[in-house]
């Protein structure tokens, strides 16, 4: 099975390259993917850069060039809820664009015609990861991530985005990974760490735990490779 792994940020990928041998560099559409084998898997392996246009550009990519039939996203996320904790793993079982607006024609938050303002997460990816959490004894909670063009850094703007679309938390590449992957019909698993609060703190937060949470959210994604590995 061919299965994509990405994160937006080089520090999101760096620990999962680390730990995999005999890693290939392929260069497409100015960007760089690692192709390496994980056990059975044939993994493709990518940051894409920040935000929702480059995380699109790089899961349709991996799909229409790379074959990936499974995709996987790692990285971090700034919280909303306030039950998470910087350093936290979370599911998401549906994202939305928090930023995606055009109320003037009457369409709630999120929405424009032909689309949806949620994209549901594999309902077996989410039962893979809840087992490989069970099998290490790590917690992973499960909630809505909105995504949206911004680093939010704002409890207003925060608070809105949880009241508006019931969020979690939020980041910047999540629902246009969806996006893409419900139009292909591949499975997709967005794991996230938490950095921050998006909170005023944010900024200093995101600087100071991002390596820390990012290498989280890779180890545990391990863990879910190990599960799909066996499962198949
Ligand atoms: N990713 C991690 N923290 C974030 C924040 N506060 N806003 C947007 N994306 C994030």
């Amino acid at each position: 099975m061919i299965v994509g792994v990405m994160g937006a940020m080089p520090e999101e990928i760096e620990p999962i390259l680390d730990k995999l041998d005999n890693v290939k560099r392929h260069e497409v559409a100015d960007n760089i993917y690692y192709t390496a084998l994980y056990g059975s898997l044939d993994l493709v392996i990518a940051y894409s850069k920040i935000g929702k246009v480059f995380s699109a550009l790089t899961a349709a990519t991996m799909i229409e060039r790379f074959g990936v039939r499974k995709m996987l996203f790692s990285g971090v996320a700034g919280a909303i809820n306030p039950e998470l904790r910087i350093g936290d793993l979370i599911a998401a079982t549906k994202l939305c664009q928090h930023d995606l607006e055009i109320t003037a024609f009457g369409h709630p938050y999120g929405y424009v015609p032909e689309g949806k303002v949620f994209v549901e997460a594999d309902a077996r990816m989410l039962e893979i990861a809840a087992s490989a959490a069970h099998k290490t004894g790590i917690k992973l909670k499960r909630g809505v991530i909105a995504t949206g063009d911004q680093f939010v850094a704002d409890t207003r703007r925060k608070e809105w985005i949880g009241e508006t679309f019931g969020a979690d938390a939020l980041e910047m590449e999540g629902a246009s990974v969806a996006v893409v992957c419900d139009a292909w019909d591949v499975p997709f698993f967005v794991l996230r760490a938490i950095s921050d609060a998006a909170d005023m703190d944010a900024g200093f937060d995101f600087d100071t735990f991002l390596k820390s949470s990012a290498k989280k959210s890779a180890d545990f994604l391990f863990a879910i490779l190990d599960e799909l590995d066996q499962a198949k």
